[in-house]
């Protein structure tokens, strides 16, 4: 059953990725516990950054039972600055053995070639039976100004896909094919952190928790699993106080 979101607000973006990693830790050593394995998504783009380095220094991370995968990738080579492979291999994946970490091929010319490979990768590695969906321990997520998520943007044709796990979707705005999981792949996860600081963030941010815009990030909710939402103050600043004091 889809559950409410546990709204989360700190008063910095430091306190922010400082208690992000220890969400981080504690679910990976739970999961560990439990199944001898964390499986999580990680998240593109700036923000998560900061969080993946202090992860890096950590000694509580039982780095040989997480097994890493993005929840998208930009189609460019995983060298290129843009890559997110490239940002959290520097920040992070380093300190991981490398046959835990799974990254899409964007080196693969054909963008959809790249993406049915990454499915096939996910389909081995969760070992699914067609129409089945992988579950995540945890899937991370950002949140643009556009409240696009993962790569699904607004208006983009992989919005409406619901029976693929990964597809490539071509951004307009980008001019540029991204590598990306579906709705389905996001909702089956066991939880959903959406991490989102600073200012830009704070009009999505009200629209998809007590708003009406149909934002791409709107309609990421496990049907069964957790959902959290970790916000600094600015990105939390056009929240309504009931909201903000719950
Ligand atoms: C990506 C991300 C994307 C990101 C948002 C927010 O590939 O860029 O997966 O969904 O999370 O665009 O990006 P920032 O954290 O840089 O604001």
């Amino acid at each position: 059953m889809t559950q409410q979101p546990e709204i989360r607000i700190l008063n910095s973006p430091s306190e922010l990725f400082q208690s992000a990693a220890d969400e981080f830790a504690r679910l990976a050593n739970d999961a560990v516990t439990a199944r001898g394995r964390f499986t999580v998504a990680l998240s593109g783009g700036s923000t998560p950054k900061s969080m993946y380095s202090l992860l890096a220094t950590r000694s509580d991370i039982p780095w040989k039972q997480i097994y890493f995968f993005f929840g998208d990738e930009r189609h460019v080579p995983p060298d290129h600055p843009e890559s997110n492979y490239r940002m959290a291999y520097a920040a992070m994946l380093s300190h991981a053995p490398q046959e835990n970490v799974f990254r899409v091929h964007t080196e693969q010319p054909d963008a959809n070639v790249a993406a049915v490979a990454y499915e096939e990768t996910l389909r081995s590695f969760f070992r699914l039976q067609p129409g089945e969906f992988p579950r995540f321990d945890l899937t991370l997520l950002g949140l643009g100004p556009d409240g696009h998520t993962a790569s699904l943007f607004p208006g983009s044709a992989a919005l409406k896909e619901n029976q693929r796990l990964v597809v490539a979707n071509w951004i307009e705005k980008f001019n540029q094919y991204r590598i990306t999981f579906t709705y389905p792949v996001l909702n089956n996860s066991a939880c959903v952190m959406f991490l989102a600081s600073g200012q830009e963030k704070a009009h999505p941010v009200h629209q998809i928790l007590e708003g009406s815009e149909a934002l791409p990030a709107r309609h990421v909710h496990p049907t069964n699993g957790r959902l959290i939402w970790m916000l600094d103050r600015d990105a939390a600043s056009a929240l309504s106080d009931a909201l903000r004091t719950s």
